[in-house]
């Protein structure tokens, strides 16, 4: 079935990393999409639609101006704070940007009855893992400001779904990485702390070294295990979120990830194989509130949403980012 023409679809954060990757699949399905995004983080040349609001989420008169203009169906709402140790630095950034933030779009919403939206959320909402694979209802502890914003919300989007009818499905990330494979888009963050492009950074001689954050971890080599989940395939998932959103078939949440963890030494060494270079590490100290591993159990986000992530080799996510980060910096 093709997307109804005279919708539009309102994706917030629109200029960022995952936001420009969804509205990309969007515009591949025959979406029609509006962006909304306060440029703070993302870059506008990432937008990838015709239509764009540079707007904040807390301009209550902007948000509502936007939804007056344009004949928005349903919401895709990526626009948030994402690093976690700024989270604990400065959680009033967190709790103005995130919480406020999305409060005053579900409220711009609200007066315009639009009763849809898919929220960005993390697997930042379980805290430290009791069990690996994570499922859905595992507890969830969060260890800091960022994740306890992004749980916060899954708990006001489900009492507005009590009480108002808003349709919501929230999607929790692992570890985002890759970049789409046309290279018209990627990842780019600054400063970066990721922890692929970092180790590309280095072999790419745009730093001298990448530090191993901890290797004293009960892991087989000591070092954190994380599930990366490429960025195309979190993007896929929204558009079938969205679908399964509007049969009135969708979950509350999904876990979106692979359900394969990766070390941090062995992403080291996929990225020295990908990109055929030398890369120097240091062996640092843990960084503060890292959980030893983070895995996801995506069976929910497979069986109900049909979702089947196409990137499912660490070296082909990395040769992705790769690819991204030469044309980034020129080719050197
Ligand atoms: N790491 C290093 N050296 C670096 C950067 C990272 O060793 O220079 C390690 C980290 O300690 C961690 C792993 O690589 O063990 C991954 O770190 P990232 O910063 O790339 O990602 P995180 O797992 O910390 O964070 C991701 C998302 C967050 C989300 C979090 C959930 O980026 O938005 O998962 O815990 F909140």
């Amino acid at each position: 079935m093709s997307p109804p023409k005279g919708e539009m679809i309102l994706v917030t954060g629109g200029a960022g990393y995952i936001g420009s990757h969804t509205i990309k699949a969007l515009l591949s399905r025959g979406y029609e999409v509006v962006a909304l995004d306060n440029l703070s983080v993302g870059h506008r040349e990432f937008v990838l639609c015709e239509e764009f609001v540079e707007a904040d989420l807390l301009d209550r008169e902007a948000l509502e101006r936007v939804f007056r203009e344009y004949p928005i169906r349903s919401v895709i709402h990526f626009a948030a704070r994402t690093a976690v140790g700024e989270s604990v630095e400065n959680p009033e950034i967190y709790y103005y940007n995130n919480v406020v933030g999305t409060l005053n779009l579900l409220s711009a919403m609200r007066k315009r009855g639009v009763e849809e939206i898919v929220f960005s959320s993390s697997a930042a909402v379980y805290g430290d893992p009791e069990q690996i694979p994570i499922p859905e209802d595992h507890p969830k502890r969060p260890k800091s400001p960022y994740g306890r914003t992004k749980l916060m919300m899954e708990e006001v989007l489900a009492d507005y779904a009590r009480a108002y009818g808003i349709g919501y499905v929230a999607l929790r990330y692992f570890n985002a990485a890759g970049s789409d494979p046309e290279g018209v888009i990627g990842e780019w963050h600054d400063p970066e702390t990721h922890l692929i492009p970092i180790v590309l950074e280095a072999a790419l001689g745009v730093r001298d070294y990448v530090e191993i954050f901890g290797t004293d971890y009960p892991t087989p080599d000591g070092t954190c295990i994380r599930d990366f989940i490429h960025v195309v395939d979190l993007a896929e998932a929204h558009v079938l979120a969205l679908e399964r959103l509007r049969e009135g078939r969708a979950s509350p949440a999904y876990n979106l990830g692979t359900g394969v963890g990766h070390s941090v030494r062995k992403v080291i060494e996929v990225c020295r194989e990908v990109t055929g270079r030398e890369i120097r590490v240091v062996e640092g100290p843990r960084r503060p509130g890292d959980p030893p591993a983070l895995v996801a159990d995506p069976t929910k986000a497979e069986q109900e949403l049909g979702w089947e992530p196409r990137f499912t080799e660490l070296e082909e996510i990395v040769a992705t980012a790769w690819e991204w980060m030469l044309k980034l910096y020129g080719h050197r």
